[in-house]
């Protein structure tokens, strides 16, 4: 029987909430796969299975789903450590280093993600690469709407031997995209691996106009993979 990918994402995602127990502070994702974790979370709430959650949303899309499932909310102000946070990611790498942020999301979800004793990535095996970024899939970089043009332009020059093209997300009527904290997205699109990831984090981060980037590394402490043959765990 062949699984569909949304039937992968919604295993890895069962499987990670096998993580969470009563009384946790709970970083909640974004995206299609982290959605079912939430819904399952929602659920075992509901049926007394969990207690006294607190779950901090990664945007504003995952605040609404956890409030529609009555998933008691908080945020960072008040819960600066987080027990565990739950996320998908768009490609993971053999040392566990992610990019996410294709849906749009990833400044909140770096700093909440960051702030957790335990990151666990959900993923289907078709998001697991040797090198990330170097697919030819954009990299997300938030960018301040102020002269876009001009923070793309440099960001495409530090990333110039990588075969960089720079483009602006667009969004509904073709107009830019907005993130959740008000910024622009610009996707690089590379033709070449990045090889020392570290420093060209570094790189992107001093660009002034860059808000924050989609490279998440370092950060991930587990990996559940969910494939046709069954479910892979990858730690740290
Ligand atoms: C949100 O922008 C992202 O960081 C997502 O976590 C990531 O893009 C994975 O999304 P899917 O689960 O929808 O593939």
């Amino acid at each position: 029987m062949t699984l569909t990918q949304d039937e992968l994402k919604r295993i890895a995602a069962y499987k990670a909430v096998d993580f969470v127990q009563s009384n946790m502070v709970l970083g909640l994702g974004t995206g299609s796969t982290a959605k079912h974790a939430v819904d399952r979370i929602g659920e075992l709430l509901r049926q007394g299975k969990l207690e006294n959650i607190v779950g901090i949303p990664t945007s504003k899309k995952t605040q609404e789903q956890a409030l529609s499932l009555n998933i008691p909310l908080s945020d960072l102000d008040a819960h600066p450590v987080i027990d565990l946070s739950i996320d998908g990611a768009d490609e993971v790498d053999p040392c566990l280093n992610l990019v996410k942020g294709r849906g749009g999301s990833l400044l909140r979800e770096k700093m909440i993600e960051g702030a957790s004793k335990k990151f666990v990535v959900i993923v289907d095996e078709s998001k697991m690469v040797k090198h990330i970024g170097g697919s030819k899939m954009a990299l997300p970089v938030e960018t301040v709407p102020f002269c876009w043009k001009f923070t793309a332009e440099r960001l495409r020059r530090v990333m110039e031997g990588y075969g960089c093209e720079a483009k602006l997300r667009l969004g509904e009527k073709g107009k830019a995209f907005v993130t959740d904290n008000g910024n622009y997205i610009v996707d690089m699109y590379l033709e070449k691996d990045m090889g020392d990831l570290n420093a060209v984090s570094d790189e992107i981060l001093r660009l002034p106009g860059v808000v924050e980037h989609g490279m998440f590394l370092d950060m991930a402490s587990t990996v559940i993979i969910a494939g046709e043959l069954g479910v892979k765990i990858k730690n740290k």
